[in-house]
């Protein structure tokens, strides 16, 4: 398993273990970003070799941990163990929450960067589906948009037909991938995810990190703007 990566100036990532949900090997991914005031801000972090965190103490504290989606704030407690001093931010609960844990949350992510990363990253909460409600986060200095489950793209691996057809299915098989064609039928409110999607595209970004597949160096407005064309479809 590869440590961490740089993706961009004061940008990494590194790739964990793959885990299981509903019957399937998702690979999972987390996101450092290195703030003005020299601290770390990991996003939906994963378990790494001990020379990762390692080099993540050499880049600076690390201060905030995140969960991006509701779904991943079960990946908060081994970091809170091993970081007990850093802050602890997760989305609103909803159905779709894996785990309501224990965890001492400093607070809920929303719509607007709290003031302590808001120099270094602005984000939204992308509305309109009551069953997860993702936060997306903008690295302005890089240009780079962070956005972990909403996108998939799953390779075709030789060897596993049943998974290979069931991301076909799903819309979130390689080389385009997309939103997953159940998820985008969760989308009840259209109209409030479409203000989402205005505002993301506002964004003057150029690449992407994804959770779940490749991610992308360049032209990444274009592939968001076909990734969500089906939420475009039908607006007046
Ligand atoms: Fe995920």
């Amino acid at each position: 398993m590869p440590g961490l990566q740089a993706f961009a100036k004061d940008v990494w990532i590194a790739d964990g273990p793959n885990v299981r949900d509903f019957g399937v090997m998702f690979t999972t991914r987390m996101e450092v970003v290195k703030l003005s005031d020299g601290s770390l801000w990991v996003n939906s972090p994963v378990a790494v070799p001990f020379d990762t965190l390692q080099r993540m103490n050499q880049l600076g504290p690390v201060r905030y941990l995140v969960a991006a989606t509701p779904r991943h704030v079960w990946r908060l407690e081994a970091w809170h163990t091993l970081f007990p001093e850093a802050e602890l931010w997760a989305p609103r609960s909803t159905p779709f929450t894996l785990k309501k844990g224990h965890l001492p949350l400093t607070g809920i992510l929303g719509d607007r960067p709290p003031q302590c990363w808001a120099d270094n990253l602005d984000q939204l909460a992308f509305k309109g589906n009551p069953l997860i409600e993702e936060i997306l986060f903008f690295q302005r200095e890089s240009r780079t948009v962070i956005l972990d489950d909403l996108i998939q793209i799953h390779p075709i691996v030789k060897g596993k037909p049943f998974r290979n057809a069931l991301f076909k299915l799903a819309g979130v098989a390689s080389p385009d991938g997309g939103v997953a064609h159940d998820i985008k039928m969760t989308f009840t409110n259209r109209k409030l995810a479409r203000r989402s999607l205005e505002r993301l595209l506002s964004w003057d970004f150029d690449r992407l990190i994804i959770a779940h597949g490749p991610c992308i160096e360049k032209d990444a407005k274009p592939f968001m703007r076909e990734a969500f064309r089906w939420l475009e479809r039908g607006a007046r």
